[in-house]
């Protein structure tokens, strides 16, 4: 009985860790995008709205990241590089792309 519960437990911490993720997408976007992407500030596109981020995901992922690591002056705004947070990793700025393009479908 007593090793079951071992087990048990075992499997529950291994199953909730899940997979090892360095940087936490929602957490940088919430953090450091969300000022201009939640409500479309100055033409940024708006987080859910499928319709205004077809064009950026036709340019590829990696056009995108770039634009985001270095900044990118697009027709209607600009986006600053890493959102104007020089401090965030370029796999954070990265793991807030994949997030918002997740939510973009
Ligand atoms: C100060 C406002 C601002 C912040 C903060 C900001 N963005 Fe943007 N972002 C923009 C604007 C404006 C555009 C639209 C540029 C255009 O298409 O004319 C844009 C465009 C983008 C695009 C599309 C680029 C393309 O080539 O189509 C992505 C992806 C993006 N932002 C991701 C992010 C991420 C990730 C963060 C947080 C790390 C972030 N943005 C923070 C203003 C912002």
């Amino acid at each position: 009985m007593r090793k079951a519960i071992i087990f048990g437990s075992v499997l529950g911490a291994m199953l909730t860790a899940g997979p090892v993720s360095a940087a936490d997408g929602k957490a940088v976007y919430d953090q450091y995008c969300m000022a201009c992407h939640a409500k479309g500030v100055n033409g940024a596109q708006k987080f859910g709205d499928s319709d205004a981020w077809d064009d950026s995901i036709a340019k590829g992922l990696e056009t995108l990241y770039e634009h985001v690591i270095n900044g990118f002056q697009g027709e209607v705004g600009v986006m600053p590089a890493k959102g104007g947070f020089g401090n965030l990793s370029d796999e954070e700025v990265k793991a807030a792309v994949d997030y918002m393009l997740e939510n973009a479908q």
